[in-house]
């Protein structure tokens, strides 16, 4: 590999740079690596329906030219799937390129964004990255959103908190009734993003949050401070597109657009998207399988003794502590990726299948080489 430029030249003085940002955290993400069983990143196993990958094909010949910066056809595709206006959406690409966007507009350098924790990794640092001072209110002994907490840690320099539901990376969902009573707390002028980058997998719930539904009817009663996120990139497998969207206000929404990156939302993304609506009961049924899939492997995990939280998610949380690293490297071993959070637990995407029985085969493993006693008497959380 090449030696960076400049590097065995003697230390200039460096660019004068932001120093609050020494030892923010890098977000890594996925390095594709051949031949493993990627279940660290929360994608679907299925690849896009061929309408989708025909829509793709065909704007090839026009990626000469930029993207329909307003993406016009895939928000009034959106207004309409939803019952709201146009004017009420905004496109991001991806639904954490609109987090960084809503931050971008609520806070200044001081400001507070209170967000649950363990959460979403990036929020933390997105805050920070906008000068803002994150405050993390820990989840219940359950694993889940302690919103009475969070409302309590809202503060006069509160300006955006994060509600993440289902919760990445405990899979905990919180239910509507529990976010009107939060939101019926939460002072008007504090903006509220409901996080549902894994909604559509929070199928059979009782009373599920449907953020978009519960801020649809908050707008037409005129409160305007919740905002919902949703993404392409989970149920309709299009992460390698990013295209994520925002229901909010007008006003949020205008505001939106004025911090957005131009043309953020790429031509092949606004089509493939388009195309992915018009899949909706495919999407669906992919859904279901997921389901299915994640309650098989949470059944069986908690039949050999795991300890395995209830998830509305696509994916599982193993709150194994001090056994995650050792977890994650069992399984690499087995080429299988997970997501290990050193000292708190691993979360596994449920996969196809057989990808699914893998990840079994490598926890009954785990299990039988002594670490069982380990998994099971791990501190929670
Ligand atoms: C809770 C949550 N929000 C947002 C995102 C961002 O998704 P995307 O930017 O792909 O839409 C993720 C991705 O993992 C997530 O887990």
């Amino acid at each position: 590999m090449m030696t960076p430029a400049g590097a065995d030249r003697p230390a200039a003085p460096r660019p004068r740079v932001r120093p609050d940002l020494d030892g923010l955290p890098l977000f890594r993400g996925r390095a594709a690596e051949g031949g493993m069983i990627g279940l660290d990143c929360n994608e679907s196993p299925f690849a896009p329906p061929v309408a989708v990958s025909d829509a793709i094909s065909a704007a090839a010949g026009e990626l000469n030219r930029y993207p329909d910066n307003a993406a016009i056809d895939l928000t009034a595709r959106l207004a309409e799937r939803y019952g709201v206006s146009p004017a009420n959406l905004t496109l991001g690409a991806g639904s954490v390129g609109l987090c960084v966007q809503l931050i971008q507009i609520a806070c200044a350098a001081g400001d507070e964004v209170i967000i649950p924790w363990r959460s979403f990794e990036v929020y933390p640092a997105i805050a920070r990255t906008a000068g803002a001072v994150v405050r993390r209110v820990p989840l219940t002994p359950e694993h889940t959103l302690d919103l009475p907490a969070m409302a309590a840690a809202i503060s006069d320099r509160t300006r955006l908190v994060f509600v993440c539901s289902p919760n990445n990376p405990t899979g905990s969902a919180v239910s509507r009734a529990e976010v009107e009573r939060f939101l019926g707390v939460v002072p008007s002028d504090v903006l509220v993003v409901l996080d549902e980058a894994y909604a559509e997998f929070t199928t059979g719930d009782a009373d599920p949050l449907d953020g978009f539904g519960l801020v649809r009817d908050r707008l037409r009663q005129g409160r305007t401070n919740a905002v919902a996120l949703r993404t392409f990139s989970k149920a309709y497998g299009l992460a390698g597109l990013r295209v994520g969207y925002c229901l909010s206000a007008v006003p949020v929404a205008e505001l939106l657009g004025r911090v957005a990156v131009p043309y953020a939302v790429a031509t092949l993304a606004q089509r493939a998207a388009v195309a992915a609506l018009d899949c909706e009961e495919e999407v669906r049924g992919r859904c279901r399988h997921l389901v299915g899939e994640r309650e098989r492997v949470r059944t069986a995990l908690l039949d050999a003794g795991w300890d395995v939280p209830v998830s509305g998610a696509n994916f599982l949380w193993l709150p194994i502590g001090s056994a995650a690293e050792s977890f994650a490297a069992h399984c690499r071993e087995r080429r299988i990726l997970v997501k290990a959070f050193p000292g708190e637990g691993v979360r596994v995407t449920v996969g196809a299948d057989a990808e699914n029985d893998a990840l079994l085969a490598a926890a009954g493993q785990f299990a039988q080489v002594g670490a069982v006693d380990v998994v099971r008497s791990a501190p929670l959380g």
